[in-house]
């Protein structure tokens, strides 16, 4: 391990230097190996001041130090007892590990009521889903089991797709968001796993119609879908919390991004790469100088606009998902790179939260048309800048393994 971290050190160091006296924040690059521990040794100190399980990190209100937390329903609770299991991941400690297993304890819940919308993917699979992957507890596969069961009641035939938000049927009889595209991994995870097998079909064709409904030709994403519910017909495309409906919501057009990713990852469906990569080059396109998302690139107020740093971090996790399912080297290396190149921006001063607050990530945007969760850390930005920064990690100490088995 500590031979492993040496090398990834100096690989990432070399890479860093590479690209230096480009900007202010390449001046306090860090690499991802020390990144990790600060993030370790800051994650355990707030462990301290958040000690009820049934409450989870959400947010940093502005001019504020700690957490703002929210119950075990709000969309949010499985991105804390995440942070906590990639905090384990990278640090084999034991009280960090019990953290994770006591935040992720009470999300079981939601596995067992009935849906109220299709978040369980992120709740149950970054708590759970992290859990068992680390620990192989055949406890945590049974909730997996069945909140994947849960969320597929959500599932409308005639549409083809998940009702993402049945609470606003009124408006929308049928609705389907982009963010729901991070939810079928748990879907196609339980159809490998010993859930039936239906659910994969049922995750395949809810790619396929946001695909072909929610994908845009200018290759940005509507937030949300509206369909028939009776004949499945798409109506139009919404906003919900971009700027304009046609507008380039950051986060949203991350969704997609990783979401293809995946599915193409469990289908082989070449569409769903084609889809990913499209919209993964429309962003990398569009992006401002400093390389970090404004919260829609279609703000008319840019560049005085709020920034969205947890969109850079989705970005980071799902283009190195791409490179790692492309096999043309090029593309791969692309992807790598510009992935990187996310961490790197993040793990700057401009980004790192460091004495300010307890987040590890400054500059997010939750919902900006209601006014809501403007220019602060957010917690799912937190959990993705860890996902990055392990498969950094991993990336680095495989590239440094090249050829020596031989
Ligand atoms: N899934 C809601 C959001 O991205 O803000």
């Amino acid at each position: 391990m500590k031979v492993f971290k040496i090398i990834l050190s100096s690989v990432l160091v070399s890479f860093l230097l590479m690209n230096c006296g480009k900007g202010k924040n390449e001046s306090t690059k860090a690499n991802s190996e020390s990144v990790l521990d600060q993030n370790v040794v800051k994650i355990k100190r707030v462990l301290k001041s958040l000690d009820s399980a049934d409450r989870f990190a959400r947010n940093i209100p502005k001019g504020q130090q700690h957490w703002k937390t929210v119950g075990v329903k709000d969309w949010c609770s499985g991105f804390w007892p995440g942070v906590l299991w990639y905090a384990y991941e990278h640090s084999g400690n034991d009280s960090i590990k019990k953290a994770a297993e006591k935040f992720t304890a009470p999300i079981k819940t939601i596995a067992f009521s009935p849906a109220e919308d299709h978040d369980i993917g992120f709740m149950v699979y970054c708590s759970y889903g992290n859990g068992y992957r680390l620990t192989g507890n055949e406890a945590y596969k049974e909730v997996m089991l069945a909140a994947a069961d849960t969320l597929a009641t959500l599932y409308n035939p005639i549409v083809g797709a998940i009702q993402s938000w049945p609470s606003k049927k009124n408006k929308y009889p049928h609705n389907t968001i982009i963010d729901n595209m991070m939810n079928l991994e748990l879907l196609f995870w339980a159809s490998k796993n010993g859930g039936d097998k239906s659910l994969y079909d049922l995750a395949k064709r809810h790619a396929e119609v946001t695909m072909k409904h929610i994908v845009r030709p200018d290759s940005a994403v509507y937030h949300l879908g509206e369909f028939n519910d009776k004949t499945g017909a798409f109506i139009k495309g919404h906003t919900h919390q971009g700027y304009a409906d046609e507008s380039m919501w950051a986060r949203g057009q991350t969704w997609g991004i990783y979401g293809f990713a995946v599915a193409y990852r469990e289908t082989g469906e070449q569409a769903f790469l084609d889809t990913s990569i499209k919209l993964a080059d429309h962003f990398l396109n569009r992006l401002p100088e400093d390389g970090i998302p404004f919260w829609d690139f279609d703000d008319p107020r840019i560049p005085n606009a709020p920034k969205d740093a947890s969109a850079a971090a989705i970005a980071a996790c799902g283009m190195f998902e791409i490179a790692n399912i492309i096999s043309d080297e090029k593309l791969k290396a692309k992807y790598n790179n510009a992935a990187k190149k996310f961490v790197e921006i993040l793990s700057s001063d401009t980004y790192l939260s460091g004495k300010a607050n307890d987040a590890l990530l400054l500059h997010s945007t939750g919902h900006h048309p209601k006014g809501s969760e403007i220019d602060v850390p957010i917690i799912y930005a937190d959990y993705y800048f860890m996902e990055a920064l392990l498969r950094l990690e991993k990336l680095e100490a495989s590239t440094s393994n090249i050829g020596k088995s031989h």
